[in-house]
């Protein structure tokens, strides 16, 4: 009889501020997941800097994969093929990730699989739930992306709607910023928010005209903006929490809505969350209960999962090993790849 063989994926990502490599097993066991983060860095200065991240990848990488190979209990003679993020994000930093993943490839003859980091985020709800495949819908929420996706297949999607501004992740920031609570603002805001009165403050829902699934956050990033001056202005008192909250509320209601629409609409039965914002705690209550009141089943990845890791890649780069994706050594770093895109 044919046994089936396992297949060991090692997978490395460096897109934005993160330095991740992982083993991961037929695409959904995690054999190990490390990740260097280099959020204290940059705090110092509100947010990221490519070039010091970029630096701090090259520093960081060689270690953080030499551990996860090691706490995975294996070696590179092991590993089947070596994934790595290619795009989207940052230049300088993609391509730290991409020339190691090549170089370690090369050297150990192993098949080079480059992976979109979106197809990653939404790879790692595989990870914890052994039961979900294709086709369903996910909401892929990040500091770099907000996207309402099809997932037709593995590694096949359709993409129904995105921001037209601002990243959902990236309003977080910015709003966290402007009220005092620094970076990194959505793990700050989810955590004050729960003192806070989500309906203290009406910020605006703001729906795409023309696009039921788009979304649109600057405007809400705006009217905090001017709540807070406003109150300045007056000599007014304004409450952090409460204003945390209702942003936050503002945010996730959105995004619940134009989701549930393209649920009902689309007459899905699976959906999804991912992306760092997916690791907001309002979001998944409240997504928990629109799905429940949908009847269909809902997947969320833990908050690890969430955030940028290389687990996530290894599961992506699993199916599309599967499918034979083999990429070259001319593979290079692409910012702003598409969705689907080869
Ligand atoms: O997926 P991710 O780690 O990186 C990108 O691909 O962009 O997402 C980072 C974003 C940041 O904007 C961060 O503020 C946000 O996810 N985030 C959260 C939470 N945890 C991370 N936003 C809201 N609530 C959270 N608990
Ligand atoms: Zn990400």
């Amino acid at each position: 009889m044919d046994e089936k063989k396992d297949v060991l994926i090692l997978a490395v990502e460096s897109s934005c501020d993160e330095t991740a490599a992982a083993v991961v097993k037929n695409g959904r066991e995690v054999l190990s997941n490390i990740i260097s983060s280099q959020i204290a860095l940059h705090t110092l200065y509100g947010g990221v800097v490519p070039e010091i991240a970029s630096r701090k990848h090259i520093e960081k990488i060689n270690q953080v994969i030499e551990t996860a190979l090691a706490e995975a209990g294996v070696t590179l003679i092991d590993i089947d093929a070596v994934g790595v993020t290619y795009g989207p994000g940052l230049v300088g930093a993609l391509l730290v990730g991409v020339a190691e993943a090549k170089a370690i490839a090369y050297a150990a003859k192993k098949p080079l699989i480059g992976v979109h980091h979106i197809e990653g985020h939404i790879a790692a709800n595989y990870i914890e739930h052994k039961e979900l495949e294709p086709p369903f819908l996910c909401l892929v929420v990040s500091g770099g992306h907000t996207h309402l996706v099809r997932v037709e297949d593995y590694g096949r999607f359709k993409i129904l709607g995105r921001t037209r501004d601002d990243a959902a992740g990236e309003a977080f920031d910015k709003v966290a910023r402007a009220i005092g609570l620094g970076y990194p603002g959505g793990p700050k805001i989810d955590k004050v928010s729960k003192e806070g009165d989500p309906d203290a403050v009406l910020f605006p829902r703001a729906h795409v005209g023309d696009s039921p699934y788009d979304f649109s956050f600057s405007g809400v990033k705006s009217a905090v903006l001017n709540y807070i001056n406003g109150c300045r202005m007056k000599g007014e008192e304004w409450n952090q929490a409460d204003v945390a909250a209702s942003f936050q509320k503002a945010v996730t209601d959105v995004l619940v809505e134009n989701a549930m629409h393209a649920v009902r609409e689309y007459g899905a039965e699976k959906f999804a969350i991912a992306g760092g914002v997916a690791a907001n705690s309002a979001l998944r209550g409240a997504m928990k209960e629109a799905c429940e009141k949908q009847g269909i089943d809902f997947y969320y990845p833990s908050p690890v999962y969430c955030t940028d890791n290389a687990a996530m890649i290894g599961a992506a780069a699993y199916y599309e090993y599967l499918s034979g994706t083999r990429h070259g050594w001319d593979l290079n770093a692409v910012p702003n790849l598409k969705l689907g895109e080869r």
